[in-house]
């Protein structure tokens, strides 16, 4: 577990990846990287459709490069909009966090770094299937 967590460096990386997002219909990039307990970083963008409703949020991308390139758990996550603003994620891509990184991931918020526990409480999870 990495013993430093380097926000600057995850809030750049989540602007470069918001840099890549497909967003014709919407026009509303989103961007988001996350530092895995390895010291790897992983981003993802969100990648729209002309079927508007499978679009995929910046938030898929990301957890289906973690999955890529070796797995782990999540431990910090910054998210951005179009301008490099720190953006709330919806509630389907907490869940998506959640399953990754559990209640003690901190995800950065305008107030600062918030553990999952708070911006999804009582979240169901792997726990609730054993
Ligand atoms: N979006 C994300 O990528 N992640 C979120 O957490 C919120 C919304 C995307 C979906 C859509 O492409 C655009 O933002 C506008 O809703």
């Amino acid at each position: 577990m990495p013993n430093e967590i380097k926000w600057d460096l995850l809030h750049e990386q989540a602007k470069i990846a918001m840099k890549n997002a497909y967003v014709p219909y919407s026009k509303f990039p989103v961007g988001v990287s996350a530092l895995v307990n390895d010291g790897r970083i992983v981003s993802g963008c969100n990648v729209e459709n002309a079927s508007y409703g499978i679009g995929l949020c910046a938030e898929c991308g990301l957890i289906s490069n973690l999955a890529m390139t070796g797995g782990g758990r999540l431990v910090a996550v910054v998210c951005v909009d179009g301008n490099g603003d720190f953006l709330s994620p919806c509630g389907r891509c907490r869940q998506l966090l959640f399953e990754h990184g559990g209640n003690e991931l901190l995800m950065m918020t305008p107030d600062g770094p918030q553990p999952m526990s708070f911006l999804l409480p009582w979240a169901f999870g792997p726990a609730n299937l054993e």
